[in-house]
């Protein structure tokens, strides 16, 4: 068995990128899969479980509080991940996945991306934020990402959303940020623009 809990729908049609699904806090493999399948009905979907327990909800990182992150496991689990990413990739037959991440999904998709580049194809950041206050150099060579934050969201603020973004530019992303009339939680908009976005990245 690989090293995560995980769900793995096989895609439905030949080139659409694999898709690399990360729930939030509470969530679990089951969560993002209709997400998955609104965004890019072609692909297929990867989707591990976090294997940190918080009061027992599944999360993909420890944090001390809300929005005050344990970095040192956020760098021990994105090394983790990267290793089932490349654990997944063999078994099941995949190219490099974009990651589809919401929330605490989206900060390990974040780190991932800071810490071992290479891994991940792309990324769809959904409600993230910095998940390492001063992250290694890194060279992304033009990984494309797309990062929607929401206007009035009470766990990210916009100035949060705009550090990482700043963070991944500077890492050699090529980062599409948009800010949404959205709280925390998921908008059609997020779907919309996720799906327009995974069609024909920029
Ligand atoms: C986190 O812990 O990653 C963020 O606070 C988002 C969340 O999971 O609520």
């Amino acid at each position: 068995p690989l090293s995560f809990v995980h769900r793995y729908e096989p895609a439905a049609q030949a080139g659409a990128p694999p898709l690399l699904m990360l729930h939030g806090t509470g969530g679990d493999e089951n969560d993002l899969l209709g997400l998955g399948r609104m965004i890019s009905s072609g692909s297929a979907l990867i989707s591990p479980r976090g294997k940190v327990l918080e009061g027992g909800m599944p999360r993909f990182f420890r944090r001390l509080s809300e929005g005050v992150f344990d970095e040192d496991d956020v760098r021990a689990r994105a090394a983790e991940l990267a290793a089932f990413v490349t654990e997944a990739r063999e078994a099941y037959g995949l190219a490099a996945p974009v990651a589809v991440g919401f929330s605490n999904g989206a900060n390990i998709a974040a780190a991932t991306l800071l810490l071992q580049p290479g891994v991940l194809a792309g990324a769809v950041l959904l409600r993230a934020m910095v998940p390492l206050a001063d992250p290694p150099p890194a060279e992304l060579g033009g990984v494309p990402v797309l990062l929607l934050s929401g206007a009035m969201d009470p766990i990210v603020p916009v100035s949060n959303a705009e550090r990482l973004a700043g963070q991944l530019r500077a890492a050699g992303a090529s980062l599409d940020h948009q800010v949404l009339p959205a709280g925390h939680g998921l908008s059609q908009a997020d779907v919309n623009l996720a799906r327009q976005w995974i069609a024909g990245p920029a």
